[in-house]
């Protein structure tokens, strides 16, 4: 019988809603078919955004997107994407299939689906292979709101109004596709740019986030914080769970056995020592914790869908994610006293994509699942919690058989997500609270077979159900969590 114990008198940090963000890239299908049809198409849209993904993304409660990359902002232009959009540069995508970007979403357009969403800004700038100059014009295009000659384009562009752009990136993997520095020029550079990244008057503070560290690369870390931490308001932090052992053979998506379950749940699990070791080098130089760490990019990452374009990394997605997404979500709300804002990779038809379209279908993945039944912890109180597990899985691949998170919302209901890991085994659990007692608690489940998914001819295979499963005895909290599931209860104490 394994034990779940919360303590609600002792309350932790917040859980900025920001760790349930995502990234969208202008990569394969995400931005073009994904999110934007363009006015024209017969896919039903509100000025050119796809309305049913649209209207999913507000189910979600998905509250901030990165855009508009990755690599590609190392390559973007921003200029390229305003104005008449017959008149917008067609250029080439180098990093991603080699296709031709015509520029029809650009920053206008990108606005325009955060306000239909209702999501927060997360714009990422170009310091590889662009200057100071377009960075700071950028920023004063969208965000100025007197006279001024970006101000003046942008009015010109039909937006009278500034944009609020709430998080600014400057520059993305500077230490590889962002222009292959070593760590004390960018450093350096990341000085220098976001001195002009300028704060105007009457916009809200922008958030600034330098380039983080690849995965355990924590000589970055330490030399970034080291020149910069003091200019900065976040730094990123960027790791992928990937399978197989080279680029070359990832691992499917779909096609996988028990061992390459459990090595996948395995690596995910290294995202808890990323956190502690970078995390232990920020508190050197940043004790106060007052610099966010950003996980701007995490997820899966297998070998694209055989058929599919190579460079548009388009995957299936599996229960096998869902269990990813479970595992790394508890582990931000553990640590959301340093971890500010995550955002997986990304939103729609792209590596762990919570959304998959083909021309007007769309199918919500298993991982879209796990973010909505975890949506309450946004902007909750984490509590004290632990619990009793045991190591599961093969010889070199062991993994916890339960993971967990709880929260306190302000209204005083506690969530409580939970996930079982293991394929073929359920485990039965007690909950049992130090002090007070439940007096309501009310549950959804998503469960299947590790290779459960959905697909545009059976779009609802996995999907979450009621869990009426949980039962009160005397104050405690008795249920058996089924194989391979991710569980949320919601408790109201006496
Ligand atoms: O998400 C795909 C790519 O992965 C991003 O463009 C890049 O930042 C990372 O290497």
């Amino acid at each position: 019988m394994a034990k779940l114990y919360v303590n609600p008198n002792n309350p932790k940090s917040k859980i900025n809603k920001e760790l349930y963000g995502n990234f969208s890239e202008h990569l394969g299908r995400c931005i073009y078919e994904g999110l934007y049809v363009g006015e024209d198409s017969p896919i039903p849209n509100t000025n050119g955004m796809r309305n049913d993904v649209v209207a999913a993304l507000k189910e979600m409660g998905l509250p901030v997107l990165r855009w508009p990359g990755g690599c590609f902002a190392d390559e973007y232009h921003w200029m390229d994407g305003i104005g008449p959009k017959e008149q917008r540069k067609k250029i080439l995508n180098t990093h991603w299939g080699g296709v031709v970007e015509d520029n029809s979403f650009g920053t206008h357009e990108f606005m325009e689906l955060c306000r239909q969403i209702g999501c927060k800004t997360y714009i990422n700038g170009n310091v590889g292979s662009g200057t100071v100059q377009e960075m700071s014009e950028w920023v004063e295009y969208m965000t100025f709101s007197g006279v001024s000659p970006m101000a003046d384009l942008r009015k010109k562009n039909g937006h009278e109004e500034p944009y609020t752009v709430n998080y600014f990136g400057v520059g993305n993997e500077n230490w590889g596709c962002g222009g292959n520095m070593r760590a004390e020029y960018y450093a350096d550079e990341y000085r220098r740019y976001q001195t002009y990244v300028r704060n105007y008057y009457d916009h809200k503070r922008i958030y600034k986030i330098a380039c983080g560290p690849n995965s355990g690369d924590y000589e970055w870390t330490d030399t970034v914080m080291k020149i910069a931490g003091k200019y900065m308001d976040g730094l990123s932090l960027h790791h992928y769970t990937i399978p197989g052992d080279t680029w070359e053979h990832k691992g499917s998506a779909t096609q996988f056995n028990e061992a390459e379950y459990y090595t996948t749940l395995r690596k995910a699990y290294y995202m808890e020592e990323l956190i502690h070791r970078h995390g232990a080098i920020m508190d050197r130089y940043d004790p106060n914790k007052k610099v966010g760490l950003i996980i701007d990019e995490w997820g899966t990452w297998f070998d694209v869908e055989p058929g599919t374009n190579p460079g548009f990394l388009y995957q299936q997605n599996t229960m096998r994610d869902a269990m990813v997404a479970a595992i790394n979500l508890n582990l931000f709300n553990k640590h959301s006293d340093r971890v500010k804002m995550a955002n997986i990779a990304q939103l729609v038809n792209v590596l762990q994509a919570v959304i998959l379209t083909e021309g007007e279908k769309m199918l919500l993945t298993p991982t879209y699942h796990v973010f909505k039944m975890f949506r309450d912890h946004q902007e909750a109180t984490l509590l004290d919690s632990s619990l009793t597990t045991e190591q599961i899985g093969t010889e070199t691949d062991k993994v916890p058989n339960l993971t967990e998170s709880v929260s306190v919302a302000a209204d005083g209901t506690i969530l409580i997500t939970l996930a079982n890991l293991s394929p073929t085994t359920a485990y039965p659990v007690d909950t049992v609270f130090a002090e007070g007692a439940p007096a309501c608690v009310t549950g959804k489940i998503l469960t299947g077979t590790m290779h459960a998914h959905n697909t545009f001819d059976a779009p609802e295979t996995v999907k979450t159900a009621d869990f009426t499963e949980a039962k009160l005895e005397a104050d405690t909290i008795r249920m058996t969590v089924p194989p391979c599931s991710v569980i949320s209860l919601k408790v109201t104490m006496k």
